[in-house]
């Protein structure tokens, strides 16, 4: 059976080049980037590689990368690596969960929290950040590219704001990162969280961008491993993996690759909008990464629609979170103004660089139709439907 695989977002296939890249450091090349014998050296100058490669996509000096876990220890090590009690944190609504509940434990210990709002598309107002600016402000959250709409954030704007109030800045970049150039000086972030698994890397592998000067507590206490900033044997083919995806990201960028993806998810969106009726896109109008796409297919369960889509052998996902055995409406849709029914009616549909036309033209051939099987079975699109015989006005 044939599988197409659109679910890049939640996580994307490593490319042949990064595991050839990291292939050595599991045999041949094992040493402890620590040790200071040939088998420690080789290592440790494999991880310094890798730390300039991700320099280089954020242009910013080597010194400033701590590789870490992923995109949820690089938020959280940002957070609260800052963050102590008596501070306040502004942040916004639709941050992923590893920014949103760290935000929601900060509470619990004593900090205040502001969670701005975002518009119709998804977008948060840089001037309604400046507006919950405190006394205790110490830092302003706010993500760079939204994983479900893949809407990008006023970054630049924001940086400004927090520049002017002298205030930590830090962004999550994880669903940027390898999709729109990332320039730290020109965002004038302090701290930006990318993973590797969001950018064809391996999963458990991620790195914080910690501008030069801005001293954060460890979330880990042991060795005196990233400069102190965090502690443990480092991953080093995870980290080699980063790197060569981190050259590659630049290159896509430089050579056409995501050019070529945004003009896939254009078709794919502009095909699916123009057959179907009551389909519309989360976060059109704002300038959104060019992988992914947020439609909404009104009078059915989201839910639903990916199974069906499975069993044919296409991989989407929706915005929705279980939580405690619910299906609960996408926390970002319901907060760019969405009726719960249309968040729950949402799929997100999120390319990476093997994507190809044919996979479009796989999904084309099955999402109308799946969606009108769906519709057919609906009580809400019967009811919506005129009752055979009636005359329409
Ligand atoms: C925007 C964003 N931030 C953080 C994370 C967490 O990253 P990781 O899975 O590497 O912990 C994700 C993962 O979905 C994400 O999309």
């Amino acid at each position: 059976m044939r599988r197409v695989y659109m679910d890049n977002n939640a996580t994307s296939p490593l490319l042949p080049e990064v595991l050839e890249a990291m292939r050595p450091y599991f045999i041949e090349e094992f040493g402890n980037a620590s040790s200071i014998h040939h088998h420690g050296q080789s290592t440790r100058a494999a991880v310094e590689r890798a730390r300039e490669s991700v320099a280089a996509m954020l242009s910013c000096r080597a010194s400033e990368i701590v590789f870490t876990s992923g995109g949820t220890e690089g938020d959280n090590l940002a957070i609260f690596g800052l963050i102590k009690a008596g501070d306040h944190v502004i942040t916004s609504t639709i941050e992923h969960h590893a920014v949103l509940n760290a935000c929601k434990q900060l509470e619990k210990r004593g900090c205040e929290v502001t969670f701005v709002p975002v518009d119709g598309r998804g977008l948060v107002d840089p001037a309604d950040v400046k507006r919950a600016l405190r006394n205790n402000t110490k830092l302003i959250t706010i993500m760079m590219a939204n994983n479900e709409t893949g809407v990008v954030q006023p970054v630049k704007e924001i940086g400004r704001v927090a520049r002017e109030d002298d205030v930590y800045f830090h962004t999550d970049a994880v669903q940027a990162a390898g999709k729109v150039p990332i320039d730290v000086k020109e965002i004038g972030c302090d701290l930006l969280t990318i993973s590797g698994h969001k950018m064809h890397a391996p999963q458990g592998i991620g790195a914080l961008y910690v501008r030069k000067g801005t001293l954060i507590e460890p979330l880990f206490y042991g060795g005196n491993h990233e400069r102190q900033r965090r502690a443990g044997t480092e991953n080093v083919a995870g980290i080699v993996g980063l790197g060569k995806a981190a050259e590659l990201a630049q290159a896509g960028l430089a050579n056409g690759t995501i050019a070529r993806l945004g003009k896939l998810r254009d078709r794919l969106q502009a095909a699916l909008i123009g057959e179907l009726e009551d389909v519309g896109v989360n976060g059109e109008g704002a300038t959104r990464v060019p992988t992914t796409t947020n439609i909404h297919f009104d009078h059915i369960e989201g839910e639903a629609l990916v199974i069906a889509l499975d069993l044919k052998g296409l991989a989407v996902s929706t915005g929705a979170a279980c939580s405690s055995g619910a299906i609960e409406p996408s926390h970002v849709l319901t907060a760019m103004g969405l009726r719960p029914d249309q968040a729950r009616s949402s799929l997100r549909f999120s390319l990476g660089k093997q994507t190809t036309s044919a996979d479009i033209d796989f999904a084309l051939s099955m999402i109308p139709e799946t969606v009108a099987r769906l519709r057919e079975l609906s009580p809400v699109w019967q009811k919506r439907q005129p009752a055979v015989g009636s005359r329409q006005s």
